[in-house]
């Protein structure tokens, strides 16, 4: 009798037990880090996973000007959270990175970046080299550093994804013109680092999209006539949805925004 009692206790126990971990894994709400969630894509990002009902870290190097982000973050019951950060500051990213310690993020989106101005990357006509070291610093060496000082953070999370938003300027295999000396080659780079970063990092789950949302109507593409651009709102479903299909069979691909693979 006593041992039949204590294996129904044993069996709610457990039961209890699992009905909890369910109860847990139910209640999950992921996180998602957006560097430059200011304006752009990368405020689109920001909005768009809000929606979702996603925890949003949105990272901008001026929130007292993010008028736009900051009235998302006032509406959004305390899911957006606004974080001073430049990319290029990388005392600043590990900073941000303690600050966040224990804090699972599912998806680091490396967005911020910068093309550094057609006009002065052209060569031998006129090549400003500080701009250019601004743009790899911005372009390649601070979605590392992220990725670098958020691993534990990624590491801790349900669905350990690292999603940069390249872009078809990268593409060496496409190239057929000479112009933007600075930005091919940083997008190019950043590609290259972050398909290193898939295949030493897909043995820990962590999976990682190099993503090309297309020429899309930004601050970054003013000079562009509308008509020859993507609509904001399109680029940043286009990036989720293809985040979302990111896997660790498919870590490491070139994608460009209709889900087609890009030449290296
Ligand atoms: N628009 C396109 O057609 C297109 C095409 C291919 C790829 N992309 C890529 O998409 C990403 C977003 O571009 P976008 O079109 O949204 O451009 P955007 O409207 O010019 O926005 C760029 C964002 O990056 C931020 N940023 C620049 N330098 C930074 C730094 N050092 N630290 C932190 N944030 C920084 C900007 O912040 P501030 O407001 O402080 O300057 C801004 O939030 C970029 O990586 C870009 O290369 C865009």
């Amino acid at each position: 009798m006593i041992r039949i009692f204590s294996r129904s206790l044993a069996l709610f126990a457990t039961l209890t037990l699992f009905a909890g971990t369910l109860a847990r894994a139910d209640d999950y709400v992921p996180t998602v880090l957006v560097t430059g969630a200011n304006r752009g894509i990368g405020l689109e990002l920001t909005r768009q996973y809000a929606a979702r009902g996603w925890k949003v870290i949105a990272t901008a190097r001026k929130p007292a000007e993010a008028t736009e982000l900051g009235a998302l973050a006032a509406k959004s019951e305390g899911r957006v959270n606004i974080e001073t950060l430049d990319v290029t500051d990388l005392a600043a990213i590990d900073a941000l990175a303690a600050k966040y310690q224990g804090q699972p993020v599912d998806v680091l989106f490396n967005n911020a970046g910068i093309t550094g101005g057609g006009n002065n990357q052209l060569f031998a006509k006129k090549m400003d080299w500080p701009v250019y070291e601004l743009v790899l610093r911005t372009n390649v060496i601070g979605p590392l550093k992220m990725a670098e000082a958020f691993l534990p953070h990624i590491l801790a999370s349900q669905q350990k994804k690292i999603s940069n938003v390249s872009s078809s300027q990268g593409s060496i295999g496409s190239m057929n013109n000479g112009m933007l000396y600075f930005y091919r080659p940083s997008k190019a780079a950043l590609n290259m680092e972050m398909r290193n970063l898939a295949i030493q990092l897909k043995s820990k789950g962590v999976a990682v999209a190099l993503i090309d949302p297309g020429p899309v109507d930004t601050d970054m593409m003013s000079m562009l006539p509308k008509k020859m651009l993507r609509p904001v709102e399109t680029a940043g479903s286009d990036l989720i949805r293809i985040t979302d299909q990111l896997s660790l069979e498919n870590s490491g691909t070139f994608w460009t925004f209709d889900g087609s693979v890009l030449p290296w």
